[in-house]
């Protein structure tokens, strides 16, 4: 009688044809590869200098023109500071103290002691390092239970973790669509949406920043020609601080029955009355969207990315994902440390209503001293748009002598004249902050 064989990591039928499908288009014919070898051998020719000196690799030269320029205008340089303890609403960089607008920790709980505790409990228990992938050598109960209170808070079937939220974009884009598919982002979408596009190798094109109607029309002509379409948002845009009309997305989705990934970096603890983010915010159901992507190194201050949604897919990704597969698992101190910023979003919502005061103010002060904020919502992030990438470059120098920390974003992370300053808000930020530093830009614009 023939022995019954062990489920492949429990998948189902259909799962394991597609896996197996996958393993067998990235087999290479060893018959091939030797032709190959052998047409390149016998014509070795001297290569021009400027492929093998890495100066001469693309942008390098561009990189340093621009590095030049600043040194010679005496910005100072506003990349790799130092922070000399854990930067909030104010920081400490080479011994000075600061009011600080340069990172994510929008509910001020890296540092909380709740937080820092669970990661040193997690640390005597576990170790730093979960040392592989969980699939082939086993997890902590600590992964589980993220994904599993990540999945409650946002109300989704399932959730699964991994260790860079850049990765987890490029990886799950990567992975779930292919050259017969259509990608579709907003023009201001994250770098790893269109790294990950790129590596699916499906069709992709951009629509105008939140304009649902360009969409549409571009989906009325180009959806017949594609097998899966996948749509890609964010809730809050990080260069803008403003958000789409998700209700609008949710219903070209429908429409013409494509995939919706929304990339909750930036709007989860920040949007929606208890921070849930911007499904909550429009009191969507999330079956809206199919993929809710986030990250763990901002509101949840630790370092990694999820994905949550339908428990058949995640699941799929879980098992055959390259990103999540083929990488260690969250090191158990980082995963503790989300764990707890989840239940401490859960049990004090006031945090994200502090954030949105901050935010709101802030761009309020900013309007009134007659500087451009572009379409900010004032919600975490204010950008002041300066015009030019020196511009912002001094400005933000200048800032820095007075004080205050905030990063510029020039070209090519914006167009040239979109060149900004970006502050990003936390629920500690104060009145009286807020106030130095709308006063401080205006007068150093002036200036
Ligand atoms: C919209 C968006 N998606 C993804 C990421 C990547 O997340 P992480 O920095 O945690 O890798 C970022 C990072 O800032 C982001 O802004």
């Amino acid at each position: 009688m023939p022995t019954k064989k062990k489920p492949l990591f429990g998948l189902s039928d259909a799962l394991k044809r597609q896996v197996a499908s996958r393993r067998q288009d990235a087999r290479t014919d060893p018959a091939e590869e030797e032709i190959s070898l052998a047409a390149v051998r016998p014509s070795v020719q001297p290569v021009p200098a400027r492929f093998i000196d890495p100066a001469k690799l693309p942008g390098v030269q561009e990189y340093l023109a621009l590095r030049h320029t600043a040194s010679a205008l005496g910005a100072t340089d506003p990349f790799f500071h130092v922070h000399e303890g854990i930067p909030a609403a104010t920081t400490r960089i080479g011994g000075r103290e600061f009011i600080n607008f340069s990172n994510y920790n929008y509910l001020n709980l890296n540092g909380h002691p709740e937080v820092s505790a669970s990661a040193k409990a997690a640390i005597d228990h576990y170790g730093t390092s979960a040392s592989a992938s969980r699939m082939v050598s086993g997890e902590r109960p600590l992964h589980g239970q993220l994904e599993r209170a990540l999945a409650d808070f946002l109300g989704t079937e399932d959730c699964v973790a991994m260790v860079s939220g850049h990765a987890t974009n490029v990886t799950v884009i990567g992975h779930l669509f292919g050259k017969r598919d259509l990608i579709l982002h907003d023009a201001l979408a994250h770098n790893s949406v269109l790294q990950g596009a790129l590596l699916s190798g499906a069709k992709r094109l951009s629509f105008p920043h939140n304009d649902w109607q360009a969409l549409d029309n571009m989906l009325r002509t180009l959806r017949p020609s594609y097998e899966r379409v996948l749509v890609v948002v964010e809730g809050l845009y990080s260069m803008d601080g403003d958000f789409p009309d998700l209700p609008r997305f949710a219903e070209i989705r429908e429409r013409y029955k494509t995939f919706l990934l929304v990339d909750e970096a930036h709007s989860i603890g920040v949007m929606g009355a208890t921070g849930r983010g911007i499904a909550e915010h429009f009191g969507l159901p999330r079956t809206c969207a199919d993929f809710w992507m986030g990250t763990l190194s901002k509101t949840f201050s630790s370092c990694g990315g999820f994905i949550a949604g339908q428990g058949l897919i995640v699941d799929y990704l879980r098992h055959t994902a390259p990103g999540f597969l083929y990488s260690v698992g969250m090191s158990p101190p980082l995963a503790a440390a989300s764990l707890t910023c989840v239940e401490l979003l859960k049990r004090e919502p006031e945090r994200c209503r502090a954030l949105r005061r901050a935010g709101r103010m802030f761009l309020e002060l900013c309007k009134a001293e007659g500087l451009d904020t572009g379409g900010s919502a004032g919600l975490a992030i204010v950008p002041i748009i300066v015009g030019s990438s020196m511009g912002a470059l001094t400005l933000s120098s200048r800032l820095f002598e007075r004080g205050i920390n905030v990063q510029p974003i020039f070209a090519p992370a914006v167009e040239e004249r979109q060149a900004r300053l970006r502050f990003f808000l936390c629920c500690e930020h104060t009145q009286a902050q807020l106030e130095t530093t709308a006063k401080a830009i205006a007068t150093a614009l002036a200036g």
